[in-house]
């Protein structure tokens, strides 16, 4: 009887461990996700990758051992009839010095396993490699609720300062990166989880981190830090390119904003005559839809994705609308906020936009860079990003609820071709 009690309890045991942990085995088969610390592309990753797999490989020995040690007595000791139960409780021993010292001993040895490469990462994540050092490349994020500035110190604009972007990092590929890391308001945390591992930007200290991207790719990283409403979508973009294509992008991006001319006159058109344009414009894309993630073919290829976006599209742009739109960003008061170096943006509240039409994401990494979810966006940003200070504040005033700016239909689609017209 009581053996087939403790049949069933195991059966139970191992019907429950599976349940348990059958979920982590199912996830074992999506671990190349697009932000798997499993699927490293870099040196810092791959060597913070090492010291998991190292704890892995130690408590799995331990787990095992004292997995079996438990099984074998609870098989070996229990009671199998009443006539094996004692009458009284068998004395304590004070057990076995040689048992003690060895289990003792093999536990010293096992943290010691797992502290040497533990350390020797710690030293090697802190900073650049000294024989790299003078190879690194140097760029300073900056955390705010709830979106991620890029500055490059090593790219001075004259009269201006460095060059600054907005939620998509560009780096170059197989070169260190050190990433100072700072925050206007709260904690944030920076982390590109294939790149390496996540460090906090906090309120008056200087942190930083370096990272190393293998070869060209995409990557997607994320604040790690709860940081109010949105932290869960505060996110960004990591593009590393080829040292030559990565030149090029710098050379383009220090150039002031695109202008596109309307053909005959430069002054801004009437908003009537921007209405009767608004049939044409592409703002039905692939990606329509509530659907936060970008489109499957984006997801197959971001990286030619990313470099589509960098050229612009003459015969597609309709320069009156977009005049139009320059005109409204002006006269709406979106540049008290927003930088558009070159047009008459000079606000440093929200992301800067000068080249804002050759991202491939908008609201910090959330949406896909297409018309029409830049119309979504600019419509009610509370909608994808609550909280956000665009809306709470800009649009709306967060006390009464009263909205400040309106906009009409036509209105945001001129912004919009103005706005995608930057690349
Ligand atoms: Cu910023 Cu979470």
């Amino acid at each position: 009887m009581r053996l087939l009690a403790l049949r069933s309890r195991l059966k139970w045991c191992f019907l429950g461990s599976l349940a348990i942990t059958g979920p982590l085995w199912l996830a074992g088969c999506w671990l190349n996700g697009p932000q798997s610390t499993f699927d490293v592309k870099g040196p810092v990753a791959r060597s913070q990758l090492n010291v998991f797999m190292v704890t892995v490989y130690v408590t799995t020995v331990i787990f095992v051992v004292v997995g079996a040690v438990l099984a074998y007595a609870t098989w070996k000791f229990y009671c199998r009839s009443s006539a094996d139960q004692p009458a009284e409780p068998r004395p304590q021993g004070h057990g076995n010095p040689l048992v003690e010292i060895s289990l003792v001993s093999a536990s010293v040895f096992c943290l010691i396993l797992i502290a040497l490469p533990t350390l020797k990462n710690i030293w090697y994540t802190y900073d650049v490699p000294e024989d790299q050092r003078a190879n690194a490349y140097e760029i300073t994020a900056t955390g705010y609720q709830w979106w991620f500035k890029f500055e490059y110190p090593q790219e001075p604009i004259t009269g201006v300062g460095p060059l600054v972007t907005g939620n998509e990092l560009i780096i170059p590929a197989g070169r260190p990166v050190r990433i100072n890391l700072r925050t206007v308001d709260v904690i944030h945390s920076f982390w590109v989880p294939k790149l390496a591992g996540k460090v906090d930007m906090i309120p008056n200290r200087a942190n930083h981190l370096w990272l190393e991207a293998d070869e060209p790719g995409y990557f997607y990283g994320q604040c790690a830090e709860f940081c109010g409403d949105s932290h869960a979508i505060m996110r960004f973009r990591v593009i590393a390119l080829p040292a030559q294509e990565f030149a090029a992008w710098i050379v383009g991006q220090k150039l002031p904003a695109r202008v596109v001319t309307p053909a005959g006159a430069d002054a801004p058109q009437k908003p009537e005559a921007a209405q009767v344009r608004l049939a044409n414009y592409p703002l039905a894309d692939a990606s329509s839809g509530d659907a936060l993630s970008a489109s499957p073919a984006f997801d197959a290829e971001p990286l030619t994705g990313w470099r589509e976006k960098q050229i612009p599209s003459p015969a597609a742009e309709d320069p009156a609308l977009i005049a139009e739109g320059r005109h409204l960003f002006q006269q709406k008061t979106c540049i008290a906020c927003h930088t558009i170096r070159g047009h008459e943006g000079v606000g440093v509240t929200g992301p800067e936009l000068t080249h804002v039409g050759s991202r491939t994401t908008i609201a910090a990494g959330s949406l896909e860079n297409t018309p029409r979810r830049m119309r979504d966006w600019i419509t009610n940003p509370n909608r994808f990003k609550p909280g956000n200070k665009m809306y709470n504040g800009g649009y709306t005033d967060p006390a009464t609820g009263q909205r400040l700016i309106n906009l009409t239909d036509g209105e945001i689609t001129a912004i919009v071709a103005y706005l995608q017209s930057l690349k």
